[in-house]
């Protein structure tokens, strides 16, 4: 690392979801991006087998992007959307929802994953609210489901170190996850049968009433926790409990969204179409930070002809349609169409899972997961310092030029979905010899 690049690293600067004390001892800069590839201030480069964080999926640096951002600031750097609008924001939402399941046919913008999460719960309450229900305030989410940092999100989320400090949250329950190590250790793909989600969710609708019950959030796979995939049927056997007992159900598709799974949405992949889809991250191929929630006419219908004369949501951030972040989101959908980018995933995924999977026998490999774009491999804890190998790994393949992400012991892999054969085995040759060093 050159000296300037090492003279202006300290504390100054608080990194998020970061060992600061430790990276400040030993700090990790990327400092440029092309394609496939980082490259440090020092000039390494860096293969990303991680697309930034789950975001960068047409790769990085796309000049497309770079000059409709370009462009757009030059025009209008900032139009505010409370009581106005600018014209990329309608032919942004008019295209977005053209992906869609049919049934979702409005979008509300929002700047991230975290403010989807937030948003969409909002409007399930709102929904209800607005139909003389406001008594529908509880929240189901799920055991490792991660849906962002916000209050909201975060009392649905079901990662307990994320939670601890910040009570207290919402009024929630959780589903059990969909992870079984002892009969889904090594599946490719989606495991062939798991529990009916609709039994749990009975079980809470037991202790509260239906009545009580706004929405039900999930990530159709779990991505943060390590790439937890669910069970066959899982998400229609959801969808009916949550239509039996006329409970909203939301996906986040923060991860998932945008060609990750090899179809533009999961919904597409799982073929059940939920009543909100929350995005972020790939919508503007992270160049500009965006979000935006989907959702259904049904809803939208309902709010606006139940509220009072005037504003009907009072919800909104003073970014959300960001003229920058429309004309990001355009240049990515162009560049998408072009390259076929949201269904790529589908025809690379099954060499990419072949090569996830050919590290099976390797030491300290427990399992290994994969579902279109996404691959997890887990590695066996250390039982007194859990996170520790993981972090390891993370280090010793930045060390010989791979970015890969971990969440404690896991290594997690969302490369971007330009990703080529060879970029593929390059990154799998590193993860191999990483863990060897490890073992
Ligand atoms: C499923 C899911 N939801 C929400 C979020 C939060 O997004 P952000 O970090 O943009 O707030 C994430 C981030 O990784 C995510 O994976």
């Amino acid at each position: 690392m050159n000296n300037r690049a090492k003279t202006c690293i300290d504390p100054a600067c608080w990194l998020p979801f970061t060992a600061n004390r430790d990276f400040l001892q030993r700090p990790r800069l990327l400092q440029r991006a092309k394609g496939m590839y980082y490259q440090t201030p020092d000039g390494r480069p860096i293969l990303d087998a991680t697309a930034g964080l789950w975001c960068v999926n047409a790769g990085h640096c796309r000049s497309e992007i770079i000059d409709a951002i370009t462009r757009q600031v030059q025009e209008m750097d900032f139009a505010p959307t409370f009581q106005m609008g600018h014209p990329l924001v309608f032919q942004l939402a008019q295209r977005l929802i053209g992906l869609m399941p049919a049934s979702l046919q409005h979008v509300f913008f929002t700047n991230s994953g975290s403010e989807s999460a937030d948003t969409a719960l909002k409007i399930a309450r709102a929904y209800h609210h607005g139909r003389g229900e406001p008594q529908r305030t509880l929240f189901v989410g799920r055991e490792k489901a991660y849906h962002g940092v916000g209050f909201g999100g975060l009392s649905v989320g079901g990662l307990p170190r994320n939670k601890a400090a910040f009570g207290p949250l919402l009024d929630s329950e959780l589903l059990p996850h969909t992870l079984d190590q002892e009969h889904h250790r090594f599946t490719r793909g989606i495991p062939a049968w798991g529990d009916d989600p609709g039994i749990a969710l009975d079980k809470i609708i037991q202790k509260y009433g239906s009545e009580r019950i706004a929405a039900v959030i999930v990530e159709p796979v779990a991505g943060s926790a390590g790439v937890i995939v669910p069970p066959q049927n899982y998400l229609q056997q959801l969808r009916n409990a949550c239509d039996k007992n006329g409970l909203l159900l939301i996906f986040d598709e923060v991860i998932t969204g945008f060609g990750r799974l090899g179809t533009p949405f999961a919904a597409h992949y799982f073929a059940v179409t939920p009543d909100i889809l929350t995005t972020a991250k790939g919508l503007t191929n992270a160049a500009v930070p965006m979000g935006a929630v989907f959702v259904s006419d049904n809803i939208y219908q309902s709010i606006m002809t139940n509220a009072q004369e005037g504003i009907e949501l009072f919800h909104g951030y003073t970014y959300s349609g960001h003229p920058l972040a429309c004309a990001a989101a355009m240049a990515t959908l162009d560049i998408h169409e072009k390259e076929g980018l949201l269904t790529r995933g589908r025809e690379i995924a099954p060499y990419f899972e072949n090569a996830l999977h050919s590290l099976r026998d390797l030491p300290l490999v427990t399992d290994i997961r994969n579902i279109g774009m996404m691959g997890a491999i887990e590695m066996q804890s250390l039982s007194e310092h859990i996170g520790a190998r993981g972090m390891a790994a993370l280090q010793k393949a930045f060390d010989r030029g791979l970015l890969i992400r971990n969440t404690a012991d896991t290594i997690a892999l969302s490369p971007p979905l330009i990703i080529s054969e060879e970029e593929i085995d390059i990154a799998i040759n590193i993860i191999r010899e990483t863990l060897l060093s490890l073992a």
